[in-house]
């Protein structure tokens, strides 16, 4: 008998599929590691090192999987649970994942569809989008290409208050439902493998979101303060979502000075080095901010049960950075969907596991310190 047959009928086996035959896709097989390989392979060095590194000894980029995985599940039993169902409402708007695209720039330059593709594949995925100030897409075309969304607009400090302000008025009048102050770059993290590298965007790259093509953050004018969150809701019409805050005090004065969202976030480990991780501000956040706004939170997550642990420590979402990136750099909208997609069906999976219904109500005793 051959091995396959054997493998075929005998009682107990793993598998009753024959060597050869066809699987049905499974698309929480994704492995976000495997996908950085093959992304990094196709990507110019100094490209994939801008996008893979962080700033100064890259501490805080190492440690942030590792943070996530330094809470274990603590899956319920008997609790009748036949379906899961992932989802979700973010400041209103419907979502089919409580897994959004987190904000990353020049996206043209891991493949030629750029914000589009992302825009295609997040739409695709039913997921929520946020677009960077520093897209190579204007804003207004990245909202035409998929104009149900959702989407957010995420907003960096330009050379003059009026730019940024005219700015942010644009994300409300094109359709974005968030605007997102990143507050966490007052100056640039330094970031060793660009210097190293000399990384530079072509000359030619456009940059229709900042028309002076400056580097940022911009100096030269007043740095903002919690006053400028509600002003920029004014001005835009938009919630507002303040990211790149690990503190619960900070979180605490946002809400109060008006922010409907905080966004607990490392900046993908490119800023401060080496920082609190997300995994471990996230709960501090949560207790100080309460019922008043929702929390989310990114960094280093790239499995469904870091997803689930994200959610039991009371996030509402969480977002995705590098595995959108090395989504789009391999399989363009596609290759985003199929992250998305994959994240969300292990989530699915783990709740599952976990006997848990609803990804709106995940307990915060889901999860323990790991001992
Ligand atoms: C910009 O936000 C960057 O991290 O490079």
């Amino acid at each position: 008998m051959a091995p396959d047959e054997r493998a075929s009928t005998a009682p107990g086996v793993l598998s009753q599929r024959r060597r050869g035959e066809s699987v049905p896709d499974d698309p929480g097989a994704l492995d976000v590691a495997a996908l950085e390989r093959r992304a990094r392979a196709l990507l110019p060095p100094a490209v994939g090192d801008y996008y893979a590194g962080g700033a100064e000894a890259e501490t805080t980029l190492r440690e942030a999987p590792g943070a996530w995985r330094s809470w274990r599940l603590r899956p319920r039993v008997l609790r009748g649970v036949s379906a899961v169902d992932v989802a979700t409402t973010l400041l209103g708007a419907d979502v089919r994942t409580p897994i959004g695209v987190a904000p990353w720039a020049y996206q043209a330059l891991a493949h030629p569809d750029g914000e589009r593709g992302t825009a295609r594949g997040a739409a695709a995925a039913g997921a929520l989008m946020t677009v960077s100030t520093s897209s190579g897409t204007a804003l207004a075309d990245v909202a035409a290409t998929e104009p149900a969304g959702p989407r957010w607009f995420q907003l960096y400090r330009l050379h003059s208050p009026a730019h940024t302000d005219d700015l942010a008025r644009r994300a409300g009048e094109a359709g974005y439902r968030g605007l997102v102050l990143t507050v966490d770059l007052p100056v640039l993290g330094r970031r060793l493998r660009d210097l190293t590298n000399d990384f530079a965007l072509p000359a030619d790259f456009p940059l229709p979101n900042q028309p002076l093509h400056g580097s940022l953050p911009v100096t030269g004018q007043p740095p903002w303060t919690f006053d400028d969150i509600g002003r920029f809701g004014d001005v835009s019409g938009l919630p507002v979502v303040v990211k790149g805050v690990l503190r619960g005090d900070d979180a605490a004065r946002c809400v109060q000075a008006g922010a409907a969202a905080v966004w607990v976030s490392t900046h993908g480990g490119r800023q401060g080095d080496p920082v609190i991780a997300s995994a471990h501000a996230l709960p501090e956040v949560v207790d100080a901010v309460g019922d008043e706004a929702e929390v989310y939170a990114d960094g280093g997550i790239c499995s469904g049960s870091d997803v689930l642990t994200a959610l039991a420590l009371g996030a509402r979402a969480v977002f995705v950075g590098r595995p959108a990136i090395w989504g789009l750099t391999t399989g363009g909208a596609d290759g985003v969907s199929r992250v998305l997609a994959g994240l969300t069906a292990q989530l699915a999976h783990t709740m599952a596991l976990c006997g848990l219904a609803d990804v709106r109500t995940v307990p915060r005793d889901t999860v323990t310190a790991a001992r």
